[in-house]
Formats: structure tokens, C-alpha cells, sequence
């Protein structure tokens, strides 16, 4: 159903311009920055009806063949930023992705208004730590976690995790670490609490190794110089592989960790939202 009213911060109201879907925006696309072949990081506009908390997902897409085409993508930017941030991958056969790849400045994007996902600060009890453990672009919600001057609050150490399977494949977490340490603000907040663990799978690299095995062997702990996992002082939020997603969920439960939700805070959640991917 096409929406009469276009919401403010659109330009669904230009003349002749097709009205988004009551539930979307269009919003201009202001910079792409290309990773590798497979992985990029999109800016666009915001709207300023848009509110979202950190952690959160959007509907995000474009129109193929006269029909919307969305996928949840987390928002990487922060709450307060006038623009926002996605990180995708590239499938070449990709419904959304084989298009989204060649998107290019002055483009429009699709943007959903109704954001919404379990990796939120809120969703966890009071900790010393917090881990945040991601594969691939699942680290995209962590981005937007790490700029919120609230997990610093929360937190006395903020371990960030990025597994994939080549080294090049780390850059938007590396970029992400570097953007937080060296923002005015917010580096005074993380400086000597965030720790920084990017891991290749399929390369020699610094750290190597899955995130799962890293942790059962106790070997992340060790190269951090942090204590094992404590369901007592530890907090985990995770996102990425659906495999990785499944083991780590038995691992934590099985060493005393709750799942947290909106109703009940735990000491862990898990992002699912992108397991059809
Ligand atoms: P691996 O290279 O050993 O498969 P993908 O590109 O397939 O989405 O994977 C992204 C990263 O997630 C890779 O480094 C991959 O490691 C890792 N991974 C895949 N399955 C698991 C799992 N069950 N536990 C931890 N890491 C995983």
C-alpha cells in the first residue's frame, strides 16, 4: 500500500517522484568505501524521524523490477550521527547485494522506519566486561555499540572480536577501533578499556583461529590478559555466522550463562535476525 503522505525528511514529495511504502524513506546515499571484492560500507542520509538505539537493525533495500527489495542490515553509525552507516557484503547472485555492490554516491536507498533487534545494552545485567563477538559483517552492530558513550559507562573493559576468514576482511572492525580511540570524546572514555582481537581463519595474521576455538582453548583470554569467561562478570553480545551463532549459544549456556531479551536482562544476547542470509 503506497502511503499519501510522504513522511518528513524524504523526497518522496518531489513532483512526479513515486511515494515510498508508508513503512520506508528514501534517503540519498552520500559515500561508499570498498573493504575488498566482497565487503563495503555504505553512508547515506538520515532522516531525522528516524530514532534508533544502538545495536538495532533497519530494513534496508532497493527497488528491483518496480518493487521494494529489503534485507535487515544493522545500523553501523551511532544514535546521534546525522548520517547512516550500513556494512554489507557482495554476493555476485545476491537478490539485494548483487545490486547494492554497484550503488554510487547520489543514489537512493530504501531505508525501513521501524528499527528493532536483541543487541542492546538494556538486554544485559550489569558487568565488568563486555564482549562483543562477531564474524564477517556481523560486527556492523558492534560499530554502532562502541560509538555509544553508554557502553563506556556500563563497562569497565569492552573486548571487540572480529573473526573472518582473511586478514583484508578485518579492516572496517580495524577501522572502527582506530575511528573510537582517536574521536575526541569518546577515545578519552575507551582509552586502556577496549580491547581489540581481530582474528583471520584462513590466513597467517596476528591472531588466527575461530572465535569458538579461541575461547574454549582459552587462548583469547591468555593473549588478552583477561580472566576466563565468568557469568558473573562477563557479558557477551554476538553476531555473525548462524554456525558460530549455535555453537557459542551452547558453549555460554553450558559454562552458566543466561540468555538476555527485553524482558529479562541476561548475561548474553545473540543478533538472529540475519540468519537467513
Ligand atoms: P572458517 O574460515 O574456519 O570457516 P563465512 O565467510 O563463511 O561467513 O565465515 C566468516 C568467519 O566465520 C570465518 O572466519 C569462519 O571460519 C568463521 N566461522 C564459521 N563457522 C564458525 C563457527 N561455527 N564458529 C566460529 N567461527 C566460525
Amino acid at each position: 500500500m503506497l502511503n499519501q503522505t510522504p513522511p518528513p525528511g524524504t523526497n518522496g514529495d518531489a513532483p512526479g517522484a513515486k511515494r515510498p511504502p508508508s513503512n520506508l524513506t528514501r534517503e540519498r546515499v552520500l559515500d561508499i568505501e570498498h573493504f575488498t571484492d566482497k565487503l563495503f560500507r555504505l553512508r547515506t542520509t538520515r532522516s531525522p524521524t528516524l530514532r534508533f538505539q544502538s545495536g538495532q537493525f533497519v530494513m534496508i533495500g532497493l527497488e528491483v523490477g518496480g518493487r521494494p527489495l529489503l534485507r535487515a542490515y544493522s545500523v553501523a553509525s551511532a544514535h546521534y550521527d546525522d548520517h547512516l552507516d550500513f556494512f554489507s557484503i557482495k554476493v555476485p547472485d545476491g537478490p539485494l547485494t548483487s545490486h547494492l555492490q554497484h550503488i554510487a554516491p547520489g543514489d537512493e536507498l530504501l531505508v525501513g522506519s521501524k528499527p528493532t533487534g536483541t543487541l542492546l545494552l538494556g538486554n544485559l545485567l550489569p558487568g565488568r566486561r563486555l564482549y562483543l563477538l562477531a564474524t564477517g559483517t556481523g560486527f556492523a552492530p558492534f560499530a554502532s555499540i562502541l560509538r555509544d558513550p553508554e557502553t563506556w559507562e556500563r563497562f569497565e573493559t569492552v573486548i571487540a572480536v572480529e573473526g573472518c576468514r582473511e586478514a583484508a576482511e578485518l579492516a572496517f572492525a580495524d577501522q572502527t577501533v582506530r575511528d573510537v580511540l582517536e574521536h575526541e570524546l569518546l577515545g578519552e572514555m575507551a582509552a586502556g578499556k577496549l580491547l581489540f582481537y581481530p582474528t583471520a581463519t584462513r590466513e597467517a595474521y596476528r591472531f588466527q583461529g575461530r572465535i569458538t576455538d579461541l575461547i574454549r582453548s582459552g587462548r583469547m583470554m591468555r593473549d588478552l590478559g583477561v580472566p576466563d569467561l565468568d557469568p558473573n562478570e562477563d557479558r557477551v553480545m554476538i553476531c555473525g555466522s548462524p554456525a558460530m551463532l549455535a555453537e557459542l549459544k551452547t558453549m555460554l549456556g553450558a559454562s552458566g550463562f543466561v540468555e538476555g531479551s527485553s524482558a529479562t536482562p541476561g548475561a548474553f544476547v545473540i543478533e538472529r535476525a540475519f540468519v537467513e542470509r
